[in-house]
């Protein structure tokens, strides 16, 4: 009787045991059938994920996702460039730092440089995954405002350091009037004054800084439909966009460009293309500081760029939601279907930054964001286009 019940219980201590596990196990791989923005937001370790400023590129069925690994105290770049993988969006899964910093205190890239904002695209000629990304030297604050690239046969890396630059030295804008080029390079108008406004517009910092090349901080790219990549970045002391066409092989610049909202104070770009119409959104300068988000449209990557106006609608909306743009997502496999990706920064204790992804719909010819406590993609398949 007593073995009996004994045994009894054993067997239902091991059927307890495996449902369990069995249901730990389905938890963890399909933990999420959802996003949640601004909440935490863990991968298949258990981490919040640690991908800041990130972008996404799709490849062979597979997501992979690109950001700024941040520490507790410091923005800094102390580990490097993740990596995570998802199927379906929701669930992710940690690869590998993909660019991890340099030990070498003389490497560009050195432990306590700054890395900012990477995108990683697949260029089909070469085969080779390019990533570029947002690069300061260590102990230089903001100034170096530089774009580094590096490259890798496989999207999760390792990705080799190439080089980093100020793109487009000695080449003047395409939409650069003749006239401005011979004026001076400084100017007697006090900065942000309305005389000072009108010499940025015409061009004033392109030309301090033609020699050496324009600045390139807050930055994204875009592959076109015929191959043809872009980098997109704010320059000219964060005053102005430039977007510059990349080479074939994707690792340098054409030498050719344009300005885009001058004198407008853009950062923060993320592009979509949705039929033939370009769509960009940026945000206001403000730092680690949550402002307006903007919006603009153009039928040619080349311009003129069209503003539109904050994409951001309903409560919050001044603030972007609290989160400041990083990348458009086009969802596979969907028409019409992309996905807003900002951060919420968390500058004191940076690690805990949370990401706002949201669906951008269209609404009378212009993209319109708006707050879900919830929501999942089935939502572009409710939406009118
Ligand atoms: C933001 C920018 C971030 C980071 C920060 C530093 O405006 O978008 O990527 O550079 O400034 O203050």
């Amino acid at each position: 009787m007593l073995t009996n019940f004994l045994n009894h219980k054993a067997g239902l201590c091991v059927i307890i045991i495996m449902a369990l596990f069995i249901s730990f196990e389905s938890f963890s791989q399909t933990k999420y059938k959802a996003f949640h923005p601004g909440e935490l937001w863990l991968d298949d370790h258990g981490d919040h994920i640690n991908a800041h400023g990130g972008g996404l590129l799709y490849h062979k069925g597979t997501y992979y996702w690109f950001g700024e690994n941040k520490g507790k105290d410091s923005n800094n770049a102390f580990v490097g460039i993740m990596c995570y993988s998802s199927k379906d969006l929701y669930n992710w899964k940690r690869e590998a730092v993909a660019l991890p910093v340099s030990t070498d205190p003389d490497s560009e890239i050195t432990a306590g440089s700054i890395m900012e904002r990477p995108k990683v695209i697949y260029n089909k000629k070469t085969k080779k995954f390019v990533m570029w990304f947002h690069l300061e030297l260590k102990g230089q604050g903001y100034a170096a405002a530089r774009t580094g690239v590096a490259v890798s046969d496989k999207p999760t890396g390792p990705y080799q350091y190439k080089k980093s630059y100020r793109p487009n030295a000695g080449q003047w804008p395409e939409n650069f009037e003749e006239e401005w080029k011979d004026r001076p390079v400084t100017t007697e108008a006090d900065w942000w004054t309305e005389p000072w406004r009108n010499e940025v517009k015409e061009g004033l910092f392109v030309r301090r800084d033609f020699d050496k090349g324009q600045m390139s901080r807050d930055m994204t790219l875009f592959v076109d439909d015929n191959g043809k990549a872009y980098h997109i970045h704010s320059a000219e002391e964060n005053l102005t966009l430039h977007i510059s066409e990349l080479s074939d092989d994707y690792l340098s610049f054409t030498g050719r460009y344009i300005t885009l909202a001058p004198a407008g104070h853009n950062e923060a770009p993320a592009i979509f293309k949705q039929g033939e119409m370009y769509y960009l959104i940026t945000s206001g300068c403000t730092g680690w500081d949550p402002n307006a988000a903007r919006s603009f449209k153009s039928s040619s990557i080349w311009g003129p760029w069209e503003y539109l106006g904050n994409p951001a609608q309903g409560e919050h909306a001044d603030l972007t939601f609290y989160s400041q743009s990083t990348y458009i997502l086009p969802v596979q496999g969907k028409k019409n279907a992309f996905i807003y990706m900002g951060d919420r920064w968390r500058p004191k204790d940076p690690i805990d930054g949370r990401y706002i992804w949201l669906p951008v719909l269209m609404e009378n010819g212009k993209p319109v964001i708006k707050w879900f406590d919830e929501w999942d993609l089935s939502i572009f398949e409710k939406e009118m286009h």
